[in-house]
């Protein structure tokens, strides 16, 4: 296990220093992740699994670049982060700047599918599809295509009260849960081993019109994959590093 060098207090109070998307468009499920998730999926990634430090990170759907600076933060090698909107680009560069952090991401406004190169880690909060069905899948087959160890939020549509109540109960604000079975039959369908999928609470505030509520809360998945990466993507990632 990698030995902790950052406190998660210091990791939350940089990841609330980056501003969320200005004019949020709903076709493209412009919402940012929570600052406590956001840091809880780094944390993992980093201090569990030894996925950040030192490492090459890709965050696809970047947004205002949350995951992308939280792992550069943390000491990640080398960081991208991909948006099909340029405003949102332009927010997360900004973003970069507030935080001292410029030198250390890469910012690319374009489709996922832009991508090619490999990286040890992929760090993704896709559009769930709630918008345009399964606009996920996209993400998750790109993710599995160019990363080794992928960290993917998926919507669980299963609505699961008993699990919301113990979740809202507990202290603790992740519990392992098993997938489901349309995105585990991708993954294998895709060449990738689930590691581990835990279940936590996402609450999104009201920023779209049809919102109805002050703020929306729901039950999403972290899915930690082992991806099968071709043998020439995993020299790609070791020349890196190198
Ligand atoms: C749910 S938001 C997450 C933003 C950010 N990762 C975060 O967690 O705060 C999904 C992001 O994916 C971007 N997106 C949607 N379709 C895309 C595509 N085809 N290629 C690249 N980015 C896309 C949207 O613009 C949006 O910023």
């Amino acid at each position: 296990m990698q030995r902790r060098l950052l406190r998660k207090l210091d990791l939350e109070m940089l990841l609330s220093q980056i501003e969320p998307h200005p004019s949020p468009r709903p076709s493209l499920e412009q919402y940012t992740i929570p600052v406590s998730l956001a840091a809880t999926m780094l944390y993992v990634a980093a201090y569990t699994n030894n996925d950040i430090v030192g490492k090459t990170v890709l965050d696809l759907g970047c947004g205002t670049g949350r995951l992308a600076l939280g792992a550069a933060f943390l000491g990640a090698r080398q960081v991208v982060g991909v948006d099909i909107d340029k405003v949102a680009i332009e927010t997360a560069f900004e973003n970069s700047m507030k935080t001292k952090l410029k030198d250390k991401v890469q910012w690319i406004a374009a489709d996922v599918n832009v991508i090619h190169r490999s990286f040890d880690t992929v760090l993704q909060n896709p559009p769930f599809g709630v918008q345009k069905s399964r606009a996920d899948r996209k993400f998750l087959k790109k993710a599995l295509e160019v990363g080794k160890s992928v960290y993917s939020l998926h919507k669980d549509p299963r609505r699961d009260k008993q699990l919301i109540k113990q979740l809202k109960a507990s202290r603790i604000n992740t519990t392992s849960v098993s997938p489901t079975p349309f995105i585990e039959r991708f993954i294998e369908e895709h060449n990738g081993k689930i590691k581990a999928v835990h279940a936590t609470l996402m609450s999104i505030p009201h920023i779209f019109s049809f919102h109805t509520k002050p703020k929306h809360e729901f039950l999403v998945n972290l899915y930690i994959i082992e991806a099968n990466l071709t043998q020439d993507a995993k020299r790609f990632i070791e020349g890196v590093e190198k």
